[in-house]
C-alpha cells in the first residue's frame, strides 16, 4: 500500500511564499507512489487548489469550526474549507489542544462537522512527556481516541487518518524508538478493534509525526502498523520535503 506523507505548514508562509514553494515543488514533482497531503494555512488553500489541479496531491486545512455557519466571528466552517479546495482537515493537534484549550469533546464535534461537510480527518493524538514518564502513554491514547471518535459509524473511519504524535517529539528533535511507536500503534489499533471491529482496526490508517527529517523518515514510515508520516518543520523547504518523500516511496 502506498505510504501517506503529510506536510503540516502550521502558521507558516504567506500566499506568495506558498506560491514559490509550490512552483519549486512541482518543478521536481514525479508521480510518486505515495499519497501526498499538504496541510496549508487558510490563506493558501485556494491558490493551492488552483496550482495543484490535476496533480495527485491532496490539500488539507489545519482547523475547522465545530459548528456550521452562524454568528462565530473569526471561525471557519467545513463548507468554506471544502469550497477552498481542502479535502482533509487536521483535528486535535497538540498545539491546538494546548494553546487553544481544545478538549476531546470539542475535537469530537469538529470531526463530526468535518465529515458532515465531506472532509476527511487527520486526527492527532499523543502523550505528553509527563504521561510518558508516568507510564500513561497507552491510557492517554485510549481516552483521546475513544472520546474523539465517540458516536461515529464504522464506515466513517475510512475517512479518518490517526496521526500518532508524541507531544514531546514535536519540534524537539527528539523521537521515540521505533519499538515505542510500534507499541503505540498496536494500542491505537486495539482501541479501534474494541470500539468498532477487527476489520476497522486493520483498515484504519495510522501515521507517525514528530521531528521527522530526511534521515529518519524511512525508518518511521516502515514501522509495522504505520501507514506513513506527518512532517512539520522539515516540510517547509520543498527540497527537504522532496527528500523525505523520496525516502518513503
Ligand atoms: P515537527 O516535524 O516540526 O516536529 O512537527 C510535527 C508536527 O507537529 C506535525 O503536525
Amino acid at each position: 500500500m502506498a505510504k501517506i506523507v503529510i506536510a503540516n505548514f502550521k502558521m507558516n508562509k504567506t500566499e506568495s511564499e506558498t506560491k514559490d514553494y509550490l512552483i519549486s515543488f512541482l518543478s521536481k514533482f514525479e508521480d510518486y507512489k505515495a499519497e501526498l497531503i499538504l496541510a496549508l494555512p487558510y490563506t493558501s488553500l485556494s491558490l493551492a487548489k488552483f496550482m495543484l489541479e490535476g496533480r495527485a496531491v491532496a490539500i488539507s486545512a489545519q482547523n475547522i469550526s465545530e459548528d456550521d455557519e452562524k454568528g462565530a466571528t473569526g471561525e471557519i466552517s467545513g463548507r468554506m474549507l471544502a469550497g477552498s479546495g481542502a479535502s482533509y482537515v487536521i483535528v486535535g493537534h497538540s498545539e491546538r489542544r494546548t494553546k487553544f484549550k481544545e478538549n476531546n469533546k470539542v475535537i469530537n464535534q469538529k470531526i463530526k462537522n468535518g465529515l458532515k461537510n465531506g472532509l476527511s480527518i487527520i486526527l492527532c493524538v499523543g502523550e505528553s512527556l509527563a504521561d510518558r514518564n508516568t507510564m500513561k502513554t497507552l491510557a492517554t491514547l485510549k481516552v483521546q481516541i475513544e472520546e474523539a471518535l465517540k458516536g461515529l459509524y464504522e464506515n466513517e473511519l475510512e475517512n479518518i487518518i490517526i496521526a500518532y504524535e508524541p507531544v514531546w517529539a514535536i519540534g524537539s528533535g527528539k523521537t521515540p524508538s521505533p519499538k515505542d511507536v510500534e507499541l503505540a500503534v498496536k494500542s491505537i489499533r486495539k482501541v479501534i478493534e474494541e470500539d468498532f471491529s477487527p476489520k476497522a482496526s486493520e483498515q484504519i490508517r495510522v501515521v507517525y509525526g514528530g521531528s521527522i527529517n530526511p534521515k529518519n523518515a524511512q525508518k518511521f514510515a516502515s514501522i509495522s502498523g504505520i501507514n506513513g508520516i506527518l512532517v512539520g518543520s522539515a516540510s517547509l523547504d520543498p527540497n527537504i520535503f522532496m527528500q523525505i518523500i523520496n525516502a518513503c516511496v
